[in-house]
């Protein structure tokens, strides 16, 4: 089967879309990373992408001012003229209209830095401390119109540990999340995801322990 054609959209650094270029890298990889696109011209990622010898774009969102459709139709023809089949979300800064959203139907994740639906938004690891949860993760969801909402494809646990501050919480959080978006990927690229009353129902037989990681033995962490 071809493998499915990704784009990846960041805003920053790009450790997601890294560890998701990693996976890629395997021919046996039911996706590609055909492409990666940044609102920001000075986004990190941009380097990292090149440096693995992916095409890269930057669609900044800056001239289109409160233009958000705009903007989201100068993206879409980008994804339009690589053929893009699957949008992958990783640190991505932008609110999507219902218009790019719609496009993208079932057919775009996002990595959020808590267990939904808990802590959407902004500052996770800080509300997380804050509300003093011992558990704490990540999720990757369907985008929807509704921010942090859509379906739930994969979740990683980490514990909240005495002494955390945010920036170690994340550190932890971080570690999960490149373990989780590459599995949800590979399993929606290979058509094992089915969405039912808003549920994410998954064939993935004997890794169903994969979409709910708790325990994660000797983490490696990626370069931040
Ligand atoms: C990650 O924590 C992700 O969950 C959130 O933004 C951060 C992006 O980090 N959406 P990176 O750019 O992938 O390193």
């Amino acid at each position: 089967m071809a493998r499915k054609r990704v784009a990846i959209l960041i805003s920053g650094r790009g450790s997601n879309m890294a560890a998701l270029i990693d996976a890629a890298k395997d021919e046996s990889y039911p996706a590609e990373i055909a492409l990666v696109v940044s609102n920001r011209p000075d986004a990190g990622g941009l380097e990292r992408a090149k440096e693995s010898g992916i095409e890269t774009a930057v669609v900044d969102h800056a001239p289109f001012g409160a233009d958000r459709e705009g903007f989201e139709r100068a993206l879409q023809a980008v994804l339009d003229a690589h053929n893009i089949e699957i949008v992958c979300l990783a640190g991505f800064m932008r609110l999507l209209t219902p218009f790019f959203v719609g496009r993208w139907s079932e057919r775009m994740l996002n990595i959020h830095p808590s267990l939904l639906p808990s802590f959407k938004g902004l500052d996770t690891h800080e509300h997380a401390i804050a509300a003093g949860v011992k558990i704490h993760g990540a999720t990757v969801h369907f985008v929807v119109p509704k921010v942090d909402s859509g379906p739930i494809l994969a979740q990683a646990a980490v514990p909240v540990l005495a002494g955390d501050d945010a920036d170690a919480l994340a550190a932890r959080v971080l570690t999960a999340e490149h373990k989780i978006y590459p599995t949800a990927l590979r399993l929606l690229a290979e058509g094992r995801v089915t969405i039912v009353d808003g549920r994410c129902i998954v064939d993935a037989q004997g890794e169903t322990s994969l979409l709910a990681l708790s325990a994660i033995p000797n983490p490696t962490p990626r370069e931040p």
